[in-house]
């Protein structure tokens, strides 16, 4: 996709970290004493999106990555950090006004089986959101019958519940349920991770036309690196709720500087972890490319429990952990300049308006990172 330039992102996320409490169950309060156990999903988060660009986030499983796509829609309120709409903020004093939230920022939930709701055919699905967005009655039928054909299905579909849809149709009716609201964001949660190849290709490639034709600025949440290669802009590496990289597509994939991004790069098979664009500067259409990337790690470690004060929370995987690495949790540092600035620290700059536009740079939490440069 094309990356546009912006000077001012339309989306950015401050600090954000959320919690979950959990209650032990009547056992383990008995073992352990404790009655609640807290899950770090998202650990203090910054990102910025830009109109019309695409930014991935991958990590493995259980790495706060849904998480934190449904903090950025506003679906979760963050434990702490605030996530803002321009230079409004979505919660507190002042926020942005719900429903003018909903008609903004959209999400494509993960499991297209279980996101629509049973009970409604799809028109009913998709005239809640027209009515969300206000369209009158008397004109939601028409504008679902276009937004239908617009997603590549047939209208006649309308009448369907979800349990007579194939996977790719139900899909391709979550993004029309998305795209009623008229959008200018939208977090897509693994959309390809439940279809076959070709139905992938077909909604990658529906995707890329409506951010073209709408400008639309997305959140791509995927295991898929090749997916991600091929859609996204920059991406964002998480390890246990927080961000490890974050560099544009091509300096990432070609220069991991985080051990656990080289991880993940290395398990696209036969890549070696570094592939080249084809001509027309995209990667290999997914339809092309042999599918059985996974980027789950070799541990079964659940890295969303992997917090270990004062320490890096990779270091207990990572082959070129030094003594600092258990002593100190790296910070995030931007590379472009030497690790001369820490992201994230503070952002009011963004929320007053100041450029803070992407130049190429890139992020990194890694003692060892300058040596790789
Ligand atoms: N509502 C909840 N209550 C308690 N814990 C939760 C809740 N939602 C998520 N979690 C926990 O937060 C962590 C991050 O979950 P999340 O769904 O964001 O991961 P993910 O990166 O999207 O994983 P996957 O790739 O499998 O979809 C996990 O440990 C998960 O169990
Ligand atoms: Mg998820």
């Amino acid at each position: 996709m094309t990356a546009q330039t912006c000077r001012k992102p339309l989306v950015s996320a401050v600090g954000v970290s959320k919690h979950f409490v959990m209650s032990e169950s009547l056992l383990s309060r008995r073992l352990t004493g404790l009655s609640a156990r807290q899950v770090m999903a998202v650990d203090a988060v910054s990102m910025e999106i830009y109109p019309g660009e695409t930014v991935g986030l991958v990590g493995e499983s259980g790495c706060g990555k849904s998480t934190f796509g449904r903090v950025m829609v506003g679906l979760l309120q963050p434990t702490s950090g605030q996530v803002y709409y321009g230079n409004t903020p979505i919660w507190g004093q002042k926020s942005i006004d719900r429903s003018e939230l909903k008609h903004r920022a959209q999400i494509i939930f993960q499991n297209p089986y279980s996101s629509l709701n049973p009970r409604y055919t799809v028109r009913q699905t998709i005239d809640v959101a027209l009515a969300a967005r206000g369209v009158p009655p008397r004109h939601r039928y028409e504008e679902a019958r276009s937004l239908m054909t617009r997603v590549g299905l047939s209208p006649d579909y309308l009448e369907r519940y979800p349990h007579q849809l194939s996977g790719g149709q139900r899909q391709r009716v979550a993004i029309a349920r998305a795209l009623a609201t008229q959008p200018e964001f939208i977090v897509a949660d693994e959309p390809l991770s439940s279809l076959d190849v070709s139905v992938q290709a077909q909604i990658i490639s529906l995707l890329e036309d409506l951010q073209n034709e709408y400008g639309l600025s997305y959140l791509l949440i995927a295991h898929d690196l090749r997916v991600v290669y091929h859609m996204c802009n920059r991406v964002a590496v998480m390890y246990g709720g927080q961000i490890v990289e974050f560099a544009p597509t091509d300096a990432l994939y070609e220069r991991p500087l985080h051990p656990f991004t080289r991880q993940l790069l290395g398990a696209i098979p036969g890549t070696g972890g570094r592939r080249r664009r084809n001509r027309n500067g995209r990667g290999h259409s997914p339809a092309q490319a042999s599918f059985a990337t996974s980027i789950e790690a070799e541990s079964m470690i659940d890295s969303s429990q992997a917090h270990i004060a004062n320490a890096c929370q990779f270091w207990p995987r990572c082959e070129q952990a030094a003594p600092v690495c258990k002593k100190s949790s790296p910070e995030l540092l931007s590379l472009s300049f030497g690790s001369a600035s820490a992201f994230g620290a503070s952002h009011s700059d963004t929320a007053s308006g100041a450029s803070t536009e992407p130049q190429g740079d890139r992020l990194v939490r890694c003692h060892m990172a300058h040596n790789r440069q």
